[in-house]
């Protein structure tokens, strides 16, 4: 049999440098935030199958689908905690939950702008979910031009001895909104980028997104003259 040098255990390690009381308290902090990075997971899948079962329910009575992409993304612990910082708010897992609405993120890409609402309406008249916050970017676009619709909701996951309620951000948007928004985001979204330019790009990706929306109600006229017929 070959025998294994048992590494330093890690507690050893950080016995050279902390006290007992602090390594517990770490060693607490990091099981607790690790079980809900987990809840967090399992919130997400949750929601991913409500819009793949809506998708597959209405591809059966439409002959098409309303859903073009699901995305989904758990925020990195680096940007919880700076996202905490920012907002002077402590970096525990209680004031994750409490504070931080959008760890878990799902993106629903759709179609048409009108699949958009019929899919909110459709999530939202699920009775286990609880909406907490609506955003409605479409109706009202960014100074920049950003339209989505955004959703912060509570979904229900069921764990070994308990129900949990998980917040999760929905996002919606069309293929043309996607569009600009990964294409804007690559440019601007959160970079340091100097006034001078910032500002002399600002009124042509504005204008982007109005091109962008026109596509939207373009086809989205078109779909309803041809579902007319
Ligand atoms: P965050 O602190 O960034 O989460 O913003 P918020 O809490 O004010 O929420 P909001 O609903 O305004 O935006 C949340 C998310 O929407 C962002 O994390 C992006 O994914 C997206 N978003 C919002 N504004 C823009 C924008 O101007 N451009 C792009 N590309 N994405 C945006
Ligand atoms: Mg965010």
């Amino acid at each position: 049999m070959i025998q294994t040098e048992h590494p330093q255990s890690f507690r050893n390690i950080l016995t050279d440098i902390f006290d007992d009381e602090s390594i517990d308290a770490f060693q607490k902090f990091m099981a607790t935030t690790k079980d809900l990075m987990s809840c967090y997971r399992c919130a997400i899948m949750e929601i991913e199958t409500k819009f793949r079962v809506l998708d597959e329910r209405f591809s059966l009575a439409h002959d098409r689908n309303p859903i073009d992409d699901i995305q989904s993304r758990l925020k990195s612990p680096e940007s919880i905690r700076d996202k905490l910082l920012r907002k002077n708010l402590p970096f525990t897992p209680e004031s994750i939950e409490k504070n931080i609405f959008d760890v878990a993120g799902v993106r629903i890409v759709c179609s048409f702008v009108d699949d958009i609402y019929m899919l909110a309406d459709c999530l939202l008249k699920q009775d286990d979910i609880i909406l907490i916050k609506r955003k409605d970017y479409i109706q009202n676009p960014k100074e920049n031009g950003y339209r989505s619709l955004h959703l912060i909701v509570e979904v229900p996951i069921f764990l070994q001895d308990q129900k949990k309620l998980v917040k999760v951000e929905v996002q919606f948007r069309t293929i043309a909104m996607e569009f600009w928004a990964n294409l804007e985001h690559q440019l601007r979204y959160k970079k340091n980028l100097s006034s001078d330019i910032v500002e002399k790009t600002a009124e042509r990706l504005s204008s982007c997104a109005q091109l962008s929306a026109h596509l939207d109600m373009q086809m989205q006229e078109i779909k309803d003259m041809i579902e007319k017929e």
